[in-house]
């Protein structure tokens, strides 16, 4: 089905789509924002969450009325996440880092991969308050602002930066998990940071500023762009227990390489999140 698809149509539309909704997201960032709690105190949805999720999935369907979708906030509400079938899939986060908008903290994205046949062919990440752009299209390179990335080769532990997040919950056993591994992080690894957007932590492994990301409790919507940028820019994105990513799984390890991935998958304590996205 991939050949029936323009993947060259999807991409620039998508670009376009990308920038119009920044231009949204970027003005509403010059203020605190008001929000709403969706399935705790910290996990949060905004009006331009919602309004950025129909501006992108209306601008698609113009161009391509028969493709699905996987978006954050429709997951949110109604029927749960779409089920991932064969046919083009837009997986979308409209805004990646929500806790920072609503802060005015100006590191928030546009998160959209497309799938077909359940391969992701399309990533883009945008963080349109400071102009950073992140595209890959399967077999074709990651890129930057439309220049080419790598990732950054590093192989050791003890030299690695790692990215990170609390996540979106204040559940107690997840708390402690995640408090548990940061410790483990903090007496091996060169650095640890929680920037507050699971999208851009990976973006940052693809530009080779970050050499590892972890996270358990992210969904499908917040990795499925950065899975594919990761990968085009040579670097591994795996299951955090050493497998193979399960993008449904709420679980994703991405690293600069194999070996540094599989050293952290060692150390990591596991955590299993309930309901998967499927
Ligand atoms: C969340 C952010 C956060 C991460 C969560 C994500 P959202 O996405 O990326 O940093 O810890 O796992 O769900 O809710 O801001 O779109």
């Amino acid at each position: 089905m991939a050949d029936s698809v323009d993947l060259g149509k999807c991409f620039e539309i998508i670009n376009n789509l990308t920038t119009e909704a920044g231009r949204l997201i970027a003005r509403n960032n010059e203020t605190r924002q008001e929000f709403v709690c969706k399935s705790g105190d910290i996990d949060l949805v905004t009006q331009t969450d919602q309004d950025v999720e129909k501006l992108i999935m209306n601008g698609i369907r113009q161009h391509f009325p028969d493709h699905k979708f996987i978006g954050e906030e429709e997951s949110s509400t109604g029927n749960g996440v779409n089920k991932l079938t064969d046919a083009p899939t837009w997986i979308i986060d409209p805004v990646d880092g929500t806790m920072n908008f609503v802060h005015a903290f100006p590191h928030s994205c546009i998160s959209v991969g497309l799938k077909v046949n359940k391969v992701t062919e399309i990533g883009i990440i945008y963080n349109p308050m400071l102009e950073q752009r992140f595209t890959a299209r399967r077999g074709q390179g990651a890129y930057y602002n439309g220049r080419r990335i790598q990732a950054s080769g590093q192989r050791e532990i003890g030299k690695a930066l790692v990215v990170s997040e609390f996540g979106t919950t204040r559940d107690e056993q997840k708390l402690q998990l995640v408090n548990e591994n940061f410790a483990k992080m903090a007496r091996k690894v060169h650095g640890l940071r929680a920037l507050g957007s699971a999208a851009l932590n990976m973006a940052m492994v693809a530009l080779g500023a970050a050499d590892v990301n972890y996270e358990f409790g992210i969904h499908a919507w917040d990795v499925c762009a950065g899975d594919l940028i990761v990968r085009e820019a040579g670097g591994v994105v795996i299951d955090p227990a050493g497998g193979e990513f399960d993008i449904m799984s709420r679980r994703v390890l991405a690293a600069a390489t194999p070996e540094l991935a599989q050293d952290i998958a060692k150390e990591l304590t596991q955590y299993y999140p309930q309901p998967r996205d499927d």
